[in-house]
């Protein structure tokens, strides 16, 4: 720590903390207003089919109903992230092209607004709706296949997106390799399961302007497609946020937003809906299931020399962020080392699945499931150390990545791994090199025990050229001295604790203690746009706003200018999408480092899996808070266990057949591991505020590989496929004749 930091760096508690222990806090669903009507929303009850009509009179005859919208109701029936693909509501009658098909079960086709929750919810199963069917198609290879069912006139062979990667020469890579391995990843979908399914209000504000209060991660982009859809200019729309229950990339995509605008819009009225639990797994996307094929080689010395991949990811029926997730997947799926020959090719398809969109790592989870999958493979073919291997590949500073680039200045893959190592306690390093400790199985000889490795890198920032920008105003209040200090800050705190971060930061910047900071954020009507609370980049995005607002207003307060007021937009350093032939690009102009080392017990008979150790080393630039880092690591590994092991959303045709909590399993307090222990490191990132670094996601990332490769060291066999739930594993262990009874 340097001298003059005396906010950041410390473990300051969270200013939530207290409201939400004790139960004080509004989440969306706990607002009410004087006034207020219920909507409950019917969804598509076909998976793909043509609604030729709705008859909404018997639900409009309902007692206590106060109105009924269909398609024909929306201004411009059309919304999305990226690309507008999806209606608004499904149905006849609006301008829309191609509004009147539904395409997935998540697809709404009516909004019912009544006095009570009770009359709504019984007045939309009283609309009529008349589908002509259509034909399905529930799996990305054979949407890409010629004679598939087309679901979007832009994307032939329903193929949404394609990259490439030509990197070097693979043929003369595959010449020079002396040992290759492969293999066919495959990874599952995942529901966000945040606390509170999504809920929230409509209605028109003291200035007329149509309000929504809702949880969302990013309210100016939230305005945007609302007022797109209403048609209406943007000042005439407003976003709040409460407290937001969690959203881990689940709350980026609309859900109630634009159908609580427009029906508060149409009654003149408060509107209020809460989803269920399962209207909200049926409701919102999920992590894109991914089948990733890999060959990898290498020199007998252990040097990566040449690399081909192919993913196929399942983008469900609407693009949502499958073209950045895609990105990212491509990016990672040669992992964070030098290689000189690569060849990738990426693909989102199109399918009558539910939307998969953003969740925590945003496509690094599954790209690095196969790309340490395969270093682990390689290890074992060439019979060398885990860490000894990745240590002679990893990127550092100047190495050219496969995309052709080098990595922004202050790569530290090295150090998070060999200091991870070290710590994690299973590793020692001597003159020899890198060698694995041994480890004490248990006495129980249908329990084995093993250690595994893995690691990844993930992009701080919005990437491949898209616009990065984050405003924030500081304002000083006092007369001889600073009193007071406002921060008006729109990034969202999705639980993370980022606004307790962005207090510390303004302190830190204007020199003051954290009480006499105040933040103002969470609304349109208040504050400039400060991006989305996604990516990693909410620390080092405000982080660089706030600074430079705070340097501006002490340079007025200075020239006794009072309230000294100053506004600044912090603008990323540019980034560059992929060259569609060779890929090669510029793709992010900040990352964050990780290496994780899992210890796992597998019953051989049950095929039932334990992790009881993890150790997740991260280069985080500078720990702003170091709790609240250890709370995202946490987080992230508990997460991502029940990504590895547990969480199995079942589908079939297209529908969900587990969605309740009850059948999706979760991990508890029974699951998680008995020891998370996170090391923190901090090498400076050249242009994060104080050197922070962003670390949301990096902790999710390695852990799968990082069991499987727990599960080889401990039965020899390698897993392909995650979750590794009972039944999956009990039947390679079989194949192998392990656990036999
Ligand atoms: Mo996040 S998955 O970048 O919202």
């Amino acid at each position: 720590m340097s001298a003059q930091e005396f906010v950041i760096g410390q473990t300051v508690r969270r200013l939530d903390a207290v409201g939400k222990v004790t139960g004080e806090t509004p989440f969306p669903g706990d607002i009410n207003l004087e006034g207020q009507l219920w909507m409950k929303i019917r969804f598509s009850d076909r998976v793909h089919a043509r609604i030729t009509s709705i008859d909404t009179s018997k639900a409009e005859a309902h007692p206590g109903v106060v109105a009924v919208l269909t398609a024909k109701d929306v201004p411009v029936n059309e919304y999305g992230l990226g690309i507008p693909d999806q209606p608004v509501l499904c149905g006849p009658g609006s301008t829309k092209e191609g509004a009147d098909i539904v395409r997935c079960i998540s697809d709404q086709v009516a909004l019912v607004v009544a006095d009570t929750e009770e009359a709504a919810a019984e007045a939309v199963r009283l609309i009529e709706i008349t589908y002509e069917d259509l034909p399905i198609v529930d799996d990305p290879h054979q949407a890409m296949q010629e004679d598939a069912p087309q679901l979007h006139p832009h994307a032939p062979n329903n193929i949404l997106t394609h990259y490439r990667i030509r990197h070097g020469d693979v043929e003369a890579g595959w010449a020079q390799a002396e040992v290759i391995v492969e293999g066919e990843y495959r990874t599952g979908f995942q529901e966000h399961a945040y606390l509170q399914p999504e809920a929230g209000l409509g209605y028109i504000d003291e200035e007329g302007r149509v309000t929504v209060i809702v949880a969302g991660q990013w309210v100016h982009k939230d305005r945007q497609q609302i007022a797109h859809a209403l048609d209406l200019p943007e000042e005439r729309v407003r976003v709040i946020y409460p407290a937001i229950g969690g959203a881990f990339g689940g709350r980026e995509d609309m859900s109630v937003q634009i159908v609580l605008a427009l029906a508060a819009m149409k009654v003149g009225r408060p509107v209020k809906i809460i989803w269920s639990r399962e209207e909200s797994i049926i409701g919102h996307h999920k992590r894109h299931p991914m089948t990733i094929r890999a060959k990898w080689g290498a020199t007998r010395e252990g040097k990566l020399v040449a690399a081909e991949a192919v993913i196929i990811a399942d983008a469900g029926a609407y693009a949502y962020t499958s073209p950045k997730v895609l990105g990212n997947a491509h990016l990672m799926v040669c992992g964070p080392y030098e290689i000189p020959n690569a060849k990738v090719d990426s693909y989102a398809v199109y399918t009558n699945n539910v939307p998969s969109g953003a969740f925590r790592g945003f496509g690094g989870p599954q790209a690095c499931f196969a790309a340490e999958n395969q270093m682990n493979k390689l290890a074992e073919a060439l019979g060398m150390d885990l860490v000894e291997l990745r240590l002679k590949n990893v990127l550092r500073d100047g190495s050219i990545a496969v995309v052709g680039t080098p990595l922004p200045p202050g790569v530290t893959l090295d150090r998070v791994l060999a200091e991870g190592a070290l710590q994690s306690g299973y590793w020692e390093h001597t003159e020899d090199g890198w060698r694995r400790l041994p480890l004490q199985q248990p006495t129980d000889p249908t329990r084995r025990r093993g250690v595994g490795v893995a690691m990844g890198f993930k992009n701080v920032g919005f990437s491949f050229g898209a616009p990065e920008e984050n405003w924030a105003t500081v304002e000083l209040y006092g007369e001889t001295e600073i009193e007071r200090v406002v921060v008006r800050e729109a990034g969202a705190d999705v639980g993370q604790g980022a606004h307790t971060a962005f207090v510390q930061m303004a302190a830190e910047a204007v020199g003051v203690p954290v009480e006499k900071v105040e933040l103002i954020g969470h609304d349109t009507a208040h504050t400039g746009n400060s991006g989305s609370a996604s990516a990693s980049r909410m620390t080092f995005m405000a982080g660089n706003a706030i600074k430079g607002a705070a340097q501006l207003a002490l340079e007025k307060w200075r020239n006794e200018e009072r309230p000294a007021i100053a506004t600044y937009q912090y603008r990323a350093p540019r980034t560059t999408p992929y060259d569609p032939e060779t890929g090669r690009a510029e793709p992010n102009f900040a990352y964050g480092y990780v290496a994780q080392f899992a210890e796992v017990e597998v019953d051989v008979e049950t095929g039932q899996i334990e992790v009881v150790r993890v150790v997740s080393a991260h280069d985080v630039g500078k720990a702003i808070n170091p709790q609240l880092i250890e709370g995202q690591v946490e987080g992230a590994v508990v997460q991502a266990l029940g990504y590895a092991i547990m969480e199995n959303l079942v589908t079939e045709q297209g529908r969900i057949l587990n969605p309740y909590l009850s059948t999706y399993l979760i991990p508890t307090v029974w699951d998680i591991p008995k020891e998370t222990k996170s090391v923190i490191l901090e090498y400076a990132d050249p242009r994060g505020p104080w050197g922070a670094r962003g670390m949301a996601e990096m902790p999710f990332i390695p852990l799968a590989p990082a069991i499987t490769g727990a599960l080889h060291d401990a039965t020899g066999i390698w897993f392909e496929q995650i979750p590794l739930i009972p039944e999956r594993v009990v039947f390679k262990l079989r194949e192998k004749g392990l656990g036999v009874i």
